[in-house]
């Protein structure tokens, strides 16, 4: 079984071949990151244009690298949400065309499903699992407990964790998008350093016993701490960014601290997740960590060390597959597809389309 999928929800615009015996044919990706920059995060309109200008080369070059033909391609999976609705209307409508020209089935993708399944075509995860969705948009604990059965056990109450990095980011004037860019940083940086907030997290004076998060806090205690450090600084001779006056090396320490408060806080809110989903499904074997954060080492490293104490195994996908591709896509129709869940092409794009939809 073969399947081309399309991913176009936010600022990527992403195709790749993928088959059932988890062969990657091709996949190929163009960013759209250079083109949002200059505004601080996606524009919409700008972001559904671009995806328009470049679906139908990048079909053509997924298909032609993969080194089969069209007709060797047994289905055609496109996200249909969540997501922008101008983006996800290219990519889906570039998918459902294919299928009806091919007489092949369609296949509609939640692009969280998708996120949630990348780990599956990599490592032999059993249903059910734990998984921990961390990306730009979401930051959720969901039980799945099979391709198209999904249990939310919490959520965040407020930001994602992808755009607490994106925000903090931007108050520390570092580009758009906010994640990669302050792990570099943070290499560089005390941990240590600052003292930010832990919202909902044990030993908080507003701590919850579920496994919901909040960020929104922490955005304002960085603005809070930049404030702070660019009054006293405001002398120093060391001053580098006229922005702020902050010195390069507090800038470094302030993304250092910051994730290591965002990573304390995603391994707070996994031991409450853990018990949650063993009370009622037994021992977790496995904690599947999926979305663009996932490709954060300092958290990766850290929540692994912490499962694996408690006889876990921590899954995460291979760094390029963390963010937003064509091959999550693909391989979600996989796996759709040898489930029966063909979908119709008037199947509609859901914009706010939720894993417990399905
Ligand atoms: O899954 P994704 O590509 O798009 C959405 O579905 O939202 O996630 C993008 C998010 C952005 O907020 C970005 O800052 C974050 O993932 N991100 C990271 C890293 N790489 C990407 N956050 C922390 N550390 C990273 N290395
Ligand atoms: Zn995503």
């Amino acid at each position: 079984m073969i399947i081309l999928g399309i991913e176009s929800s936010c600022d990527e615009t992403a195709v790749a071949i993928v088959d059932d015996k988890f062969n990657i044919l091709a996949h190929c990706l163009v960013s759209q990151i250079k083109l949002h920059q200059s505004f601080g995060g996606v524009v919409p309109e700008l972001a559904a244009r671009a995806h328009l200008e470049v679906i139908d080369s990048l079909i053509t070059q997924t298909i032609a690298k993969s080194k089969i033909s069209l007709n060797d391609i047994d289905g055609f999976a496109g996200v249909c949400g969540p997501g922008l609705i101008g983006g996800l209307m290219v990519g889906a409508v570039a998918a459902k065309t294919l299928a009806l020209v091919c007489s092949k089935p369609f296949l509609a993708i939640n692009h969280l499903q998708a996120h949630a399944l990348t780990p599956t075509l990599f490592e032999n995860i059993k249903y059910p699992f734990l998984l921990l969705l961390v990306s730009g948009g979401h930051s959720q604990f969901v039980a799945v407990l099979g391709v198209n059965k999904y249990i939310l056990l919490g959520e965040t109450i407020d930001d994602a964790i992808g755009e607490a990095f994106d925000k903090a980011a931007r108050l520390l004037g570092l580009p758009y998008p906010g994640g990669a860019e302050i792990q570099n940083l943070a290499t560089q940086g005390d941990p240590l350093s600052f003292k930010f907030p832990k919202p909902l997290c044990t030993g908080t004076h507003n701590y919850q016993k579920n496994c919901n998060f909040s960020f929104a806090g922490l955005k304002t205690a960085v603005r809070q701490q930049i404030i702070n450090l660019s009054v006293n600084n405001f002398q120093a001779k060391e001053r580098a960014n006229t922005a702020h006056n902050l010195s390069e090396q507090m800038i470094k320490d302030i993304c250092a601290s910051l994730q290591h408060t965002i990573t304390d806080i995603v391994v707070d809110r996994t031991l409450h997740a853990i018990q949650i989903f063993e009370k009622e499904h037994g021992h977790l074997e496995h904690l599947v960590v999926s979305g663009g954060v996932a490709a954060n080492l300092y958290l990766r490293m850290n929540l692994e060390k912490f499962v694996n104490n408690k006889g876990i195994t921590a899954v995460f996908p291979p760094l390029e597959f963390c963010t937003d591709n064509g091959v999550m896509v693909a391989w979600c129709g996989i796996k759709k597809l040898q489930a029966g869940l063909i979908d119709e092409l008037n199947t509609p794009i859901n914009p706010r389309w939720s894993l417990e939809e399905l």
